[in-house]
């Protein structure tokens, strides 16, 4: 058996997931909601399952139409994936071939590192500034003639920063036939989203996901949207029932009642996320506050301070490089960040 070398050359990607039980442990390392989805998607998810179709092949019905309205685009705009990961994969694959470049700024989502590798496309990463700012000049900079594909990722995930839409919109004007993906996986803690740049600029390229705000990240449902174009072409790669029908079927729940996933990112973005912020600057702890639902936590001791954290039965992620020094901090619920503050409290004082 020959393996290809891009594959042989590259590591495993795999997250610290062991162990992660939401009855043990107070969860604040993987940007997911705090909260279960309510109560009437589980009823929703029941019935399907009572209902006597889990043995046939999903069919998404008018799902596209619904999901469509909730994006602003037509339906023939979007394409559904198992999570955004997959959209990751398939776009990834649509653009880039062995040697080809594509240009993401550091540190960035690890998924986009390893799919390229995968396809032995050369990453070109512009670091962020010292101030977790977006390396806008630095990323137009590094485009080249073999550069097939830009991604910008906004709010980041690890900095929390995000793009401006004018520095989106100006990538998009210089370099109009190259790709330029924008991971908006974070877009509900936001609200801020570049989808109607995709009238005039059809090398645009959005994802986003089910797995944040939405709260389903263990039925795994993204998607992403494009020209009819570049869309039809990702229907040839991805597997027509890659995405399973109990994903749709929470998924649409969300979407025709949104009150109650909103209300949480309401209380992440309000309440929890300005009292942590006001602990750190007391404490005068370092944080980088990014847009999101997370933080990055600069301790003394990195590994002390999760170790610490871990014991008293929370969970951070520590950071690799270049920001090894650092931790990031999911933020939930006003209650969790209370629990997170005493801890931390401790811990300052040890
Ligand atoms: C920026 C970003 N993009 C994509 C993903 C993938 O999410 P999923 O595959 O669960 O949709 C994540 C998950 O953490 C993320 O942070």
């Amino acid at each position: 058996m020959k393996i290809r070398k891009p594959i042989l050359q590259l590591g495993t990607y795999s997250p610290p997931l062991e162990g992660r039980d939401p009855n043990d442990y107070l969860l604040m390392d993987f940007n997911e909601s705090p909260l279960p989805p309510p109560a009437h998607v589980i009823e929703a998810l029941i019935t399907f399952i009572q209902s006597n179709r889990l043995q046939t092949y999903p069919s998404y019905g008018d799902f596209l139409e619904k999901l469509g309205k909730y994006t602003e685009v037509p339906s023939d705009h979007l394409i559904l994936t198992n999570g955004s990961d997959q959209a990751i994969d398939i776009i990834l694959r649509a653009l880039l071939g062995e040697g080809d470049q594509m240009i993401l700024a550091k540190p960035g989502f690890s998924m986009f590192f390893q799919v390229a590798g995968t396809l032995g496309a050369k990453c070109i990463s512009p670091q962020y500034h010292e101030d977790m700012s977006f390396p806008f000049h630095e990323i137009m900079e590094a485009v080249t003639s073999q550069t097939r594909l830009i991604v910008i990722i906004t709010p980041n995930n690890p900095t929390g920063t995000s793009a401006s839409l004018e520095q989106i919109k100006t990538i998009l004007q210089t370099y109009p036939k190259t790709a330029v993906l924008v991971d908006e996986a974070y877009f509900e803690f936001t609200g801020q989203t570049c989808v109607s740049l995709l009238k005039e600029h059809p090398n645009l390229i959005v994802i986003r996901t089910f797995s944040k705000a939405f709260a389903i990240p263990s039925l795994r449902l993204g998607y992403a949207v494009a020209h009819p174009f570049f869309i039809e072409h990702l229907y040839k790669i991805r597997g027509p029932y890659d995405v399973n029908m109990l994903s749709l079927v929470a998924a649409l729940e969300q979407l025709k009642n949104p009150g109650p996933w909103q209300e949480i990112v309401r209380e992440v973005i309000t309440e929890a996320k300005p009292a942590l912020e006001q602990f750190f600057r007391e404490h005068e702890v370092e944080f980088h506050k990014g847009d999101a639902n997370f933080m990055l936590v600069v301790p003394d001791d990195v590994n002390a301070a999760v170790g610490f954290l871990k014991q008293n039965k929370i969970l951070v992620r520590p950071m690799r490089p270049p920001i090894e020094n650092m931790f990031r901090l999911s933020v939930g619920t006003l209650d969790g960040a209370k629990r997170f503050m005493e801890v931390y409290a401790k811990y300052l004082v040890q």
